[in-house]
């Protein structure tokens, strides 16, 4: 036993303390990297990455919003989406507002591995032949249809909801990586969700949250695969789901029927909104406490989240 009057000096406490020593260094290190990340001037991705993005998902919500905010950076913009007349709006608008040119692509995201589905998958591939894409954005995604017990769910609402937001997302990425491989350039940012990152578990949304990580486990593994082809890959968590769990007792049609349970319209989630279900519901005082507490971490990680996304540089946030 060594130390005797120094007990600080136990071999044990010793090698602790350099563990801790190590760890704390390693911590502050990955701290100071994300925040040289964050203050990193923002590329132009045009320049970085080419001249065409593609975005799944453009006619409303954060797909909407990312498609209009790469066309003010000067990207031109192949649209995929199910619904003609919203893809014709979309396309419309952004012509009207910045200079840049638009293609559309057809394609019910549902349908894939389908036969129209693989004629969409086709077209999508003949849209962005010969264009300079440098960005693709798989945005589309489906929570629907509600929160719900897995077997209180219609078999076809979950398959359709992992065909979107698994299937398609990876045949979408499968048909626009080659060009950029071609290049040696290009960035694909895949919405995922806090569902699968922020919080422990999302339960009555459990095939959306496990699709979302696939989306996570997918990117991170894409990463690692093309970034000696100079392409980035960035999985946007998105803003986290609604958390306020329903009261007990309601049926399934309640549930259903339940309006804020689906992620806002905006990709964002007003608190006022949450509150505004949390109260009707008439809960015990410590389950209203605990909705309480819920929604407080909600509402930091959508601040989180929205920090991350205003102050990062777009796509400067992909590390190379
Ligand atoms: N909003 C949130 O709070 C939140 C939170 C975390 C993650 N996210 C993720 O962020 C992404 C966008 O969410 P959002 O809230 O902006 O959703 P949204 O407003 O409902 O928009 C979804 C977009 O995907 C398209 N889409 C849906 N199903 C499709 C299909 N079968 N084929 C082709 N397009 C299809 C929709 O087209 P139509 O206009 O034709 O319906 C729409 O353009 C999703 O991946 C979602 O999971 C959102």
């Amino acid at each position: 036993m060594g130390g005797g009057i120094f007990p600080l000096l136990e071999p044990w406490f010793v090698s602790l303390a350099v563990l801790g020593a190590v760890y704390s260094t390693a911590v502050v290190l990955r701290l100071l990297s994300h925040l040289t990340l964050l203050l990193r001037r923002p590329r132009n991705p045009r320049r970085r990455y080419g001249a065409w993005a593609v975005v799944t998902g453009p006619t409303s919500g954060i797909g909407q919003s990312m498609a209009l905010e790469l066309a003010r950076l000067g990207l031109n913009l192949v649209l995929v989406g199910r619904d003609p007349a919203k893809l014709q709006d979309i396309s419309e608008t952004i012509s009207k507002t910045h200079a840049v040119q638009t293609k559309t692509v057809l394609f019910d995201l549902a349908l894939i591995a389908t036969p129209q589905g693989d004629e969409a998958v086709r077209r999508l591939r003949e849209a962005v032949e010969g264009l300079d894409v440098g960005v693709l954005v798989n945005n589309a995604g489906v929570a629907k249809p509600c929160a719900l017990y897995l077997h209180e769910v219609d078999v076809e609402a979950w398959v359709k909801m992992m065909r979107v937001n698994l299937w398609a997302l990876t045949e979408v990425t499968a048909a626009v990586l080659p060009g950029m491989v071609q290049r040696g350039k290009g960035a694909v940012v895949n919405i995922g969700s806090g569902s699968s990152e922020a919080i422990p578990s999302f339960p009555l949304y459990s095939v959306y949250a496990a699709s979302k990580r696939y989306v996570a486990q997918f990117s991170r593994s894409l990463y690692v695969e093309y970034r000696s082809k100079g392409i980035d890959m960035h999985a946007q968590p998105g803003p986290p789901p609604p958390v306020v769990p329903l009261p007990r007792r309601a049926g399934p049609a309640a549930r259903r029927a339940a309006p804020a349970r689906e992620p806002a319209a905006e990709g964002r989630l007003p608190a006022a909104q949450v509150a505004e279900v949390a109260v009707p519901c008439q809960r015990r005082q410590a389950e209203l406490a605990w909705s309480r507490l819920r929604l407080f971490v909600h509402t930091l990680c959508s601040t989180v989240c929205d920090l991350t996304w205003i102050c990062g540089p777009q796509f400067g946030l992909s590390r190379r």
